[in-house]
């Protein structure tokens, strides 16, 4: 059954947590989705993830557009979300319905993300006013990396607390069915699930979130490097692969691999006659 903007509204008021990955090619939106997660997520996260830069700022609309579209064939089920990269939709409100509209009629996402509060509450407005479902994104929203001098936990100031709600009570005003809340105290991310009638999906911001989100690469401890404090590794995956890429590696060189059993047979007079020459 295909999860859809209101299965996730429902499950915010029945108390029955949305579970959110990352996936970003077809194969693992198939296990992702085989596994009953409720939405998907191709964030920009790949730039990091799949692409190799620094952060997420130097992500395309092509990107994008060519991420999503695998991730949408290996999703029958999981509600796609499709993240809007930098200067998609900060530029004008018009650039905003465009791009977001690419990322469901070139893509086949069934929802678009996009960072920000009160600053791009035109953004959410219109596009959603073009009926296309908006995920906003509050707190710690890694587009805005240099502004925010760095990946940083926000709102623990009163000033800054009371801000994260007012974007939360903002981007639902704008017409967002769901918003992300990243690195945002616990007990701030609990304060802002009350008082938003849409579900909150929380990334380093608690359990008090109606639903969460992690990028697969660290959940699955895929990704060398730092990892943040909020992640959990729910898998060695990483381990694994590089211990059976060597062991691939070991059998092709002692020649052990390919054995009997992963070659094609052939009649044994055909090739006495090749060898004769026939
Ligand atoms: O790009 C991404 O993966 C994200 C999540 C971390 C929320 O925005």
């Amino acid at each position: 059954m295909k999860n859809t903007v209101l299965s996730l509204q429902k499950q915010k008021e029945e108390g029955n947590k949305i579970t959110m990955l990352t996936a970003y090619d077809y194969s693992t939106a198939s296990l992702i989705n085989a596994a009953g997660i409720e939405t998907i997520l191709v964030g920009d996260s790949l730039g990091m993830t799949m692409l190799g830069y620094e952060d997420t700022l130097p992500v395309t609309m092509e990107d994008m557009i060519h991420h999503t579209k695998s991730v949408a064939k290996g999703a029958p089920d999981a509600l796609v979300i499709a993240d809007m990269p930098f200067l998609s939709y900060q530029t004008s409100v018009y650039d905003a319905v465009v791009n977001a509209g690419r990322l469901m009629k070139e893509a086949g996402a069934q929802a678009v993300k996009l960072e920000g509060g009160a600053t791009v509450k035109e953004q959410i407005k219109a596009i959603t006013d073009a009926q296309i479902p908006v995920c906003a994104h509050i707190g710690m929203t890694p587009q805005s990396v240099n502004a925010m001098g760095g990946f940083k936990v926000q709102g623990k100031s009163i000033d800054a607390a009371k801000q994260i709600i007012e974007d939360a009570l903002i981007v639902q005003e704008a017409g967002a069915f769901m918003v992300v809340l990243e690195c945002v105290p616990a007990k701030l991310a609990a304060i802002v699930t009350e008082r938003v009638n849409i579900p909150t999906i929380g990334i380093g911001a608690g359990a008090g979130c109606d639903g969460q989100v992690l990028v697969y690469q660290d959940m699955l401890n895929m990704f060398p490097g730092h990892q943040a404090k909020f992640v959990k590794h729910f898998g060695n995956i990483g381990e694994a692969m590089k211990q059976a890429f060597a062991d691939y590696s070991k059998e092709v060189k002692d020649g052990t691999f390919p054995a009997d059993e992963h070659t094609f047979a052939i009649d044994d007079e055909i090739i006495e006659a090749i060898r004769k020459g026939e």
